[in-house]
């Protein structure tokens, strides 16, 4: 056993703390705000139908996603330890028992499978990047710039190359460490994504389709949602927030013991989520003012903000500028998807951080694979979801991360005792009551009703009833 025992009868991590409040609520804002928000959120939405599917995304975020990342940095916070061992801990330690580390190990999996794919699509805003700045997109048609996008992930070989390049990236800040490789990656992208984003919006305004993308974001449609588009939703809010597997909790860890638990979600939360309807309101009017369609799948930002900067004077510029943010942002996510592993294999195998980078970056870049293939040689192959990379996307965000989530809010929520939630959330009052409410009951049981039916368990039970 660790033996980290700070002096006040608390625990220390391992790993180091955040040098402040500020660094903490930073690096979550920088996990949870990526390519979730600009890139799935209005792909997703689009294949969803909109504004049913956004409604029933903000539910989710609200009643669901925040009591669970709650929970997921108190029990970081209270264990101090990787996911695993944390959970390990803390089951035992609450009079319940250690196996609860599993849902900790299905974490570090979703993690490296998410990671995966996360990676590859990362690649494309790393090629977008010379692309815009080669100004490859300078007054192009919707066909043209459709023709770039279809060329560029039609061809392995250029995709595997920045696949590789971002795992790299990754693995570099991984080993630097929590300090000095996390802070300061966070620490300008966030606010510049959000003045971009600012800039593309100003443009939609002015596109003459703003009214038609607010209304297909915001009116809603509920013939058009099904239980799976509901599991979608739910499956986005958490990807989005980076919950459900652990990161959060990872990153909970190293928070230290004074900062508010509850501030510093809602903080992350109403930060990623202004940038994920900002995306939309961006680029939903660009959809429409180019005749595209808003359910074209994976290659909707591709497809519609180049033509977008295209137009606009100092496009190149904007472009540019906006590629390398996107990036970032992926960067900042991608770190928060390899911690989970990183710390067990340093704490369990006695690692060096360095050497457990980037034994799990090779791991996840080999596994990436994969989701290169799904775009070229291998589109053609087709099995439940879709492609494999659609079923590394379904398993992962829709099923895997509201497992953990379900889990995270029943350990909060139930197995650990009331005494020990409120030191770490450091309230009795309402809002504490409202936190438990929705911990204990709220978000498993949504999450599992949803669950349940939409994979048809429960019009099969009333079909056996009836
Ligand atoms: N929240 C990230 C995004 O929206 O792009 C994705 C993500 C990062 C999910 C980290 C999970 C995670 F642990």
């Amino acid at each position: 056993m660790l033996s980290n025992q700070a002096g006040d009868g608390k625990r220390s991590s391992l790993h180091g703390h955040w040098s402040s409040r500020m660094a903490f609520i930073l690096a979550v804002t920088g996990s949870a705000v990526g390519l979730g928000n600009i890139w799935k959120f209005p792909y997703i939405a689009g294949q969803n139908g909109g504004g049913a599917f956004v409604l029933v995304y903000l539910a989710c975020v609200i009643f669901i996603g925040m009591p669970v990342m709650m929970s997921e940095i108190l029990i970081g916070r209270r264990g101090r330890r990787n996911p695993i061992a944390t959970m390990t801990l803390l089951g035992k330690e609450e009079g319940s028992s250690g196996n609860w580390g599993w849902v900790g190990s299905m974490g570090v999996v979703a993690g490296i499978l998410i990671l995966s794919y996360y990676s590859v699509i990362a690649g494309w805003t790393l090629a977008y990047i010379v692309k815009s700045a080669t100004g490859a997109f300078v007054g192009g048609t919707p066909a043209e710039v459709g023709a770039q996008f279809g060329g560029f992930v039609g061809d392995w070989r250029q995709v595997g190359l920045t696949h590789t390049i971002f795992m790299a990236l990754t693995v570099f800040v991984v080993a630097r460490g929590v300090e000095r490789g996390l802070e300061q990656a966070v620490r300008f992208m966030v606010p510049a994504l959000l003045v971009l984003m600012l800039v593309l919006l100003v443009y939609s305004i002015n596109s003459g389709y703003f009214g038609q993308g607010v209304a297909f974001m915001f009116t809603p449609d509920f013939d058009k949602l099904t239980w799976n588009s509901v599991l979608a939703a739910l499956g986005q809010a958490f990807f989005t927030l980076s919950i459900g597997m652990g990161a959060i909790m990872a990153y909970g860890a190293y928070l230290p013991e004074e900062t508010s638990i509850t501030g510093a979600s809602a903080a992350v939360v109403s930060a990623d989520t202004a940038i994920a309807i900002l995306a939309g309101l961006a680029i939903f009017p660009l959809v429409f003012a180019n005749g595209l369609e808003p359910g074209d799948g994976p290659g909707l930002v591709f497809n519609t903000l180049p033509l977008a900067f295209g137009q606009m004077s100092g496009g190149i510029f904007f472009s540019t500028i906006f590629f390398v943010l996107l990036s970032f942002a992926a960067w900042t996510s991608a770190i928060g998807l390899m911690e989970p592993a990183v710390a067990w294999l340093v704490e369990k195998h006695n690692r060096s951080r360095a050497q457990a980078a980037v034994i799990v970056g090779l791991l996840i870049w080999a596994i990436g694979f994969g989701s290169v293939l799904s775009f070229n040689v291998l589109a053609d192959v087709k099995f439940l979801a879709g492609t494999i990379f659609d079923n590394v996307d379904y398993l992962t965000s829709n099923i895997m991360l509201p497992l953990g989530g379900l889990l995270i809010a029943v350990f909060a929520g139930w197995v650990m005792c009331r005494n020990s939630t409120s030191d770490e959330l450091g309230t009795a009052g309402n809002v504490f009551k409202t936190w438990r409410l929705l911990a204990r009951f709220v978000a498993p049981l949504g999450i599992l009703f949803v669950l349940l039916n939409a994979v048809g368990l429960l019009d099969w039970i009333r079909s056996l009833a009836s």
